[in-house]
């Protein structure tokens, strides 16, 4: 047995924690879902779900990784007992991974292709309706996707192949730097464009009977899919570098400071977005491909748009990246724990897997794209993505919810002694009843409600 290895700092660990929190869920989804239930009002209602329900269970995984000191697999049984049905979990969450990144891979890898285009000034004097052409001409072509999607894959194999401390915390310490630099600066090359202060109220004043247009239960359940996603909760991805670090800080104290960068980067993305869509006037609600049609068209009415363009997706790449990288870290960690495989052993046929697993998505866009699984126009990422953030997050959350709080699992005496080790904030016990019968309560609720609106009305 290898021994297991640890961050090098604190700060490594919070950075790569919010590195695999940041990512296309707080710069892709999260502006064209806010575009698409309305703007400020929905942002609230994702602040308060931040607050109310991703906080406390991210509190939760950790402390399961930190007190097991195992990956998602064996942290289960390791705190309850061997052939404990809890395992279940640990399964969910590897499966969940790997769903994750079947769909991840191929939009990372569009993010990679529209860096290169940008540099190479490949947009320059473009009409608007050209834009849209060249990226559903990039859907259509199923090498050149897979191109840049395998790209993704061999860059973040090739960083975790390093290992922890000299590859993943490094290089994501390093991309998380770069991340928050170019984050600023693009928010203030946004926010002084003539005519962003629409954009700017259209983002931060709620307007409430614009979720009432869009339907309250489905801008709620909206807002609940996003808050897990964003934190990346219920598939061990936490846990895993929780169970990678020491015990000298309290873990509330480090989960708030982790969801704070978190929210940070995705209301500042938000900052950067709207303000240049309202300035340049484009409808923000343009749905996923708002950052790869829309903010192209916008970059070259810029002065400077094509350096201001390459600097966005290089941007987007370090968010994206990093969390890919920490997700095939936890996937690289189960697989050595459950087959007893080298790093390198998980690295070869992890790789391979990870490719052909990609490739539904890949092709759904083009030679399978008659398969419309969720009704028409829709596409296997749409299933892949329904799948993850609708179901599997929602679920697994809830496995390490109970797990922490019931007397069954590990319990919520072990739970909150392991929370409330070390200096720093502490998680309130006086909150016990809340997190043990009405979060539950909240995750079941919110979850059928969804599906009811989503199949039934
Ligand atoms: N939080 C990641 C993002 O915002 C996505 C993610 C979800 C990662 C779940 C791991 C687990 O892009």
């Amino acid at each position: 047995m290898q021994e297991r290895e640890s961050f090098s700092s604190r700060l490594g660990f919070i950075l790569i924690s919010a590195g695999c929190a940041i990512g296309l869920g707080n710069v892709w989804r999260f502006p064209y879902i806010t575009g698409k239930y309305g703007g400020a009002a929905f942002v609230l209602i994702y602040l308060l779900f931040l607050l109310i329900l991703g906080l406390p269970i991210m509190v939760m995984e950790f402390a399961v990784g930190r007190a097991s000191q195992k990956s998602a697999v064996g942290a289960f049984e390791q705190l309850t007992c061997k052939g404990s049905k809890w395992k279940i979990g640990g399964y969910i969450a590897i499966i969940g991974c790997y769903l994750l990144m079947m769909f991840y891979t191929t939009v990372c890898g569009w993010i990679l292709a529209y860096v290169y285009k940008m540099i190479k000034g490949e947009f320059v004097g473009l009409a608007p309706e050209q834009m849209g052409s060249i990226f559903s001409d990039m859907l259509s072509r199923p090498l050149y996707m897979t191109f840049w999607m395998v790209v993704c894959v061999l860059i973040s194999f090739l960083i975790c192949s390093k290992g922890l401390k000299d590859g993943v915390e490094k290089i994501t310490k390093v991309m998380m730097v770069c991340l928050l630099f170019f984050l600023i600066i693009l928010v203030i090359r946004s926010v002084t464009l003539d005519g962003a202060l629409e954009g700017i109220k259209f983002y931060l004043v709620p307007d409430f009977k614009k979720v009432k247009d869009c339907g309250l239960s489905e801008v709620i359940f909206a807002a609940m899919g996003q808050s897990f996603f964003t934190l990346s909760l219920g598939i061990g991805a936490m846990a895993i570098f929780g169970s990678y670090v020491d015990k000298r800080f309290s873990l509330g104290g480090e989960s708030i400071r982790i969801c704070l960068l978190d929210t940070f980067v995705a209301i500042m993305a938000g900052l950067i977005i709207f303000p240049a869509c309202f300035a340049f006037g484009v409808d923000p609600g343009e749905g996923p491909q708002l950052v790869f049609i829309t903010l192209p068209n916008i970059f070259n009415q810029m002065a400077g748009g094509r350096v201001w363009g390459a600097l966005f997706f290089v941007f987007m790449s370090c968010a994206a990246l990093s969390t890919v990288i920490a997700v095939f870290e936890n996937i690289l960690s189960c697989t050595m724990d459950l087959f007893n495989w080298s790093r390198k052993k998980a690295i070869l046929i992890n790789f391979v897997a990870m490719i052909v697993l990609s490739m539904p998505c890949v092709l759904g866009f083009n030679v399978l794209s008659g398969f419309a699984p969720l009704g028409e126009g829709s596409t296997i990422q749409d299933l892949e993505d329904f799948i993850i953030s609708n179901n599997i997050l929602p679920i697994g959350s809830l496995i390490y919810l109970l797990f922490c709080t019931s007397k069954y699992g590990w319990g919520w005496d072990k739970f909150i002694k392991e929370a409330n080790t070390g200096k720093g904030i502490k998680f309130p016990k006086a909150i016990r009843f809340y997190v043990s019968y009405i979060l539950p309560l909240i995750v079941v609720f919110i979850f059928f409600m969804g599906y009811k609106q989503k199949f039934f009305s």
